[in-house]
């Protein structure tokens, strides 16, 4: 066959097409466990960085975070409407998705209008719980330090994924992180800025708290576009990025509301004596 022919050409790509369609499809199928194992991994470091258990640019290897992690970590499932840990889904808390739950008609619902943007609320949710001291393979000498609650919002472009950390009394804010979005590096982007990750520590979200956190005040955090620094429930703002700061805004007063882990949080809450 000339090698200059229409068919040859046209034979040649087709050939050319089927293999590396082969090679990308048996790669995908072929890492999909890895990729899983990955995931858990991120997960594992992204609890572990908002807890302050790991410092920014620490280089630890997967299995001294998995260690870290199941020594100081406690991951449980929460039903979001009781507010009570589900026992039974906490035994597989481990590869319970949220994610994929979120899209289950079956065990998700959709959510109230909001400012978050977000559309559907998964039924049951991971919450991690830190102990102060290292645990037992058996969860002995847990002495809790903290909560970490994922949450979720739309800012400019893309959906924010984070977790916030919480003292005890679930209304000091410890930590603020987020492990994927895709708003703009050096406008809202700089919500990975330490900087300004520095400035969430010691916040706090609710309004005036009464003995019963039944009766708390709303949720009333806010990203302000200046003039947060000083004040006990603002973080400054971002500048040029206000649309981010305000998704950030959002996305906490719907997670730590009624329709996110508010339930749970008056559950848990250490009552301010
Ligand atoms: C290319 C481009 C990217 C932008 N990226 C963001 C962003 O990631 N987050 C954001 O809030 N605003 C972003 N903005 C700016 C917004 O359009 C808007 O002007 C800004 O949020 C207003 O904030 P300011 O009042 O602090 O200036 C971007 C603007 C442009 C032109």
């Amino acid at each position: 066959m000339q090698r200059n022919s229409v068919t040859y050409i046209l034979g040649f790509c087709a050939v050319i097409c089927l293999i590396c369609s082969v090679i990308v499809s048996g790669s995908a199928v072929g890492l999909k466990e890895r990729q899983e194992v990955n995931k858990v991994l991120d997960r594992q470091k992204k609890v572990l960085s908002v807890a302050g258990l790991m410092k920014e640019g620490d280089m630890l290897q997967p299995a001294e975070i998995q260690t870290l992690f199941g020594k100081r970590i406690r991951a449980v499932v929460v039903n979001l409407e009781t507010g009570n840990i589900d026992e039974e889904a906490t035994k597989t808390v481990a590869t319970y998705d949220q994610q994929k739950a979120k899209k289950d008609p079956a065990v998700s619902k959709s959510a109230p209008k909001n400012l978050a943007g977000v559309q559907r609320i998964p039924n049951k949710a991971v919450v991690y719980q830190v102990s102060k001291n290292e645990m037992g393979e058996d969860g002995s000498g847990f002495e809790l330090t903290q909560y970490i609650f994922p949450v979720e919002g739309k800012g400019l472009w893309s959906t924010l994924y984070g977790f916030v950390a919480m003292a005890p009394d679930c209304n000091q804010i410890k930590g603020l992180t987020f492990y994927a979005h895709l708003e703009t590096p050096g406008l809202g982007g700089e919500v990975d800025n330490p900087k300004w990750k520095a400035k969430w520590p010691g916040k706090l979200a609710f309004g005036a708290l009464g003995s019963d956190p039944k009766s708390w005040d709303k949720v009333k955090i806010a990203v302000l576009k200046s003039g947060g620094d000083g004040k006990d429930h603002a973080v400054d703002g971002l500048s040029g990025a206000t649309i981010t700061g305000n998704g950030v805004t959002y996305l906490l007063r719907f997670w730590l509301g009624d329709d996110g882990f508010g339930p749970y949080i008056q559950n848990v809450a250490v009552r301010p004596s």
